[in-house]
Order: structure tokens, then C-alpha cells, then sequence
């Protein structure tokens, strides 16, 4: 699938709910609390059906999120029936954390029992490695059960472990060498991130929008100018840097600074209530719940897909005074 810029689209991100365990301020504020009904949200064998009908467009690489998507019953059995997908080579998912050292159905922890699924890269959100601000960013306090879980998401072995930081001027800029220690002591890929205006605007302005430039700057003044690995990729638009003397890596998703953030983009989004949106920072989305409940044809849903290719939009539109109007939660990162 290619649309009218040149997106190659090879990459679905598939948000299985709403729900989650934590409150992040950019993504969930707690004046949005509101679920989506059980039934607007598409079961796991609809959701297959619409990951089949991609692979057999192109896509071949899946990303779960939520909301906390490890927080869905059965989510596990899903990831396991997303891996042998035809066509699907890599399948990872998105999570804070919290829930990956618990104790699975079999006994042994989540973490591992999503790696025996077949999930090969885990993103795990932390933003700090201070409880008090983890507890003010996220409303909760569980920033241990975050730090359990990442050495239990190690245990399990995954072939790839990316930590993701949101910066957030005011809250974490002290925060960053300690992450790029924690992250390099453990072998893990550590992300900083732009504050996007997902969840509500009054969270973007001067005093907490913290650019990847500045963050940039704190890191250089400790570590020395960092060295760009322009050949380094992954499947998104991070852009990655070697620290001078280590061995490690660090990127930056600069997704309002970074003015070529979108000349890469693959990727399409499906949200939890059916909705297939062409780009994060859009407006657009269109249903593919209902044809898919009224008894589309996998012809039907393949030209669905093609159709809202076609309208992928250049860029996203986060820097024109962009107004959300869903939440972060229930569109899935
Ligand atoms: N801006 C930037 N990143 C965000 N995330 C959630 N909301 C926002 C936002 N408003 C990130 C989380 C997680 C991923 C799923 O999306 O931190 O790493
Ligand atoms: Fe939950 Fe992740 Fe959103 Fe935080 S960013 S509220 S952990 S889904």
C-alpha cells in the first residue's frame, strides 16, 4: 500500500482498549474518565480479521497498545493468534509496565508469557526514576511495580526492549542522565519523546513542552556531543545517537520540532472502537466497524483499507494549533 507522498505502509498499530491502570496527564487527565462500552469495542476475533485483510496488503508488522493493553482479558491468546498471521513478522506491544512481572494464567510472569506468544519488542513507558514524579505524571504510585516489570520483561528475553521517555519541562528534565544510566546499565534503547497535544492542548504550552533540542543540550553538557547514527533504524521515526565513550544508543522522537518527522511514515492506527486512522495527528478516522459488523467482504474490507490510504494525509497537523478531540488513550500511541 503506498499513498499519494511516497508512505509505504507496512506498519498497523492496533489499540485492543481504552482502559488502563494509570493516568498519565498527557494522555488520559482524570476530567476524561469515561470507557467505551463493551460492545463498541471490536472483539479479538474481529480484530484479527482486520489484521489478516492488512497483512495481505502489506502489512507485516504489528504493534498492540491500549489504553494499558495488558490490562484486556485473554490479550495474551490474541498476541499469540496476531504472531502467526500470515505475512506478520514482528509483532510488539506497547505498555507502562505495571503489569508485566505479575503472575500470568500459567504461572509464570506476563512478560514471559507474551515472549512465548511470539511477541518480539516490548516499548515500556518511563519517564522518570523518581517515585514522587512518576506518581505526579502518572496519578499512581507504581513506579516499583514499572521497575519489576522492566527486569522481568529482561528475564523473558526479548529480542528488543525500548524504554520511552515523554519529556515534560518542569518533571523530568533533571531526570534524563539517570534514565540514559538505568537504560544503558540494562542494554535497553531509551527514547525521548516530544509532548504531543493528544490528550488536551492546555498541556502544550511553553512552561512543560520540553524539545528534543534542549534535551539534547542537558545531555551534551554531562556526556559530550553526541554522535548521529544517521544508518541506525527502527521501525518509527526516532532518530538514534551514540553516546561518546559508551557503547549505547539513545533516540529522539522529535514529532513537533523534527520538521521531516513524517517523510518516513508507515503506518496506519486502528482503535479500539473500529476506527482506522491514517495519521495520529488528524482529525480523520473512519469506520471499518460498522461494514465489518454488517458482513463486509474481505474484498469489501481490503478496499476499506485502500481507501483511507488514500487519504493519509502528508504530514500530521500537531503544529496548526491542533485541538484533540479523543482522548490519547483510545487511539493507541
Ligand atoms: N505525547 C507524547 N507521547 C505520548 N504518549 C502518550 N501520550 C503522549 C503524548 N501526549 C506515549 C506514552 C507511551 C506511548 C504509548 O505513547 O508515553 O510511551
Ligand atoms: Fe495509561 Fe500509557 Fe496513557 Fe499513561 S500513557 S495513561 S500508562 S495508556
Amino acid at each position: 500500500m503506498q499513498d499519494h507522498f511516497g508512505h509505504r505502509i507496512s506498519y498497523l498499530r492496533v489499540s485492543v482498549t481504552d482502559r488502563c491502570n494509570e493516568r498519565c496527564s498527557y494522555c488520559m487527565p482524570d476530567e476524561l474518565q469515561e470507557w467505551l462500552p463493551r460492545a463498541d469495542v471490536l472483539t479479538f476475533p474481529e480484530t484479527l480479521r482486520l489484521i489478516r485483510v492488512g497483512a495481505q496488503l502489506g502489512i507485516d508488522k504489528i504493534r498492540v497498545t491500549g489504553g494499558e493493553p495488558l490490562t484486556r482479558k485473554g490479550v495474551t491468546e490474541f498476541l499469540g493468534e496476531v504472531t502467526a498471521v500470515n505475512g506478520i513478522k514482528r509483532v510488539g506491544v506497547s505498555t507502562n509496565g505495571t503489569l508485566l512481572a505479575r503472575a500470568g494464567s500459567s504461572g509464570s510472569t506476563i512478560a514471559e508469557e507474551i515472549r512465548a506468544a511470539g511477541v518480539d519488542s516490548l516499548n515500556i513507558s518511563l519517564d522518570t526514576l523518581d517515585r514522587a514524579v512518576y506518581q505526579g505524571v502518572t496519578s499512581r504510585d507504581f513506579l516499583p511495580r514499572v521497575l519489576e516489570g522492566i527486569e522481568a520483561a529482561i528475564e523473558a528475553r526479548f529480542p528488543q526492549i525500548k524504554l520511552n521517555a515523554v519529556l515534560m519541562r518542569g518533571r523530568n528534565e533533571d531526570a534524563l542522565l539517570a534514565l540514559i544510566d538505568f537504560a544503558g546499565e540494562r542494554e535497553l534503547l531509551l527514547r525521548f519523546i516530544e509532548l504531543m497535544p493528544v490528550s488536551a492542548t492546555e498541556v502544550l504550552n511553553e512552561s512543560n513542552f520540553f524539545p528534543i533540542s534542549a534535551a539534547r543540550r542537558v545531555i551534551e553538557a554531562q556526556l559530550g556531543s553526541l554522535i548521529p547514527q544517521p544508518d541506525f533504524k527502527t521501525s518509527g521515526p526516532a532518530t538514534y545517537f551514540q553516546i561518546p565513550g559508551r557503547g549505547q544508543r539513545i533516540g529522539f522522537i522529535g514529532a513537533l520540532t523534527n520538521l521531516h518527522f513524517c517523510d518516513t511514515c508507515n503506518k496506519l492506527r486502528l482503535t479500539c472502537d473500529g476506527k482506522l486512522r491514517p495519521c495520529l495527528g488528524s482529525h480523520l478516522e473512519f469506520d471499518i466497524l460498522k461494514p465489518l459488523r454488517a458482513g463486509a467482504s474481505d474484498d469489501e474490507l481490503r478496499n476499506f483499507f485502500l481507501d483511507v490510504v488514500e487519504r493519509k494525509p502528508e504530514r500530521h497537523e500537531f503544529r496548526e494549533n491542533y485541538q484533540p478531540q479523543r482522548r490519547m488513550v483510545a487511539i493507541g500511541g
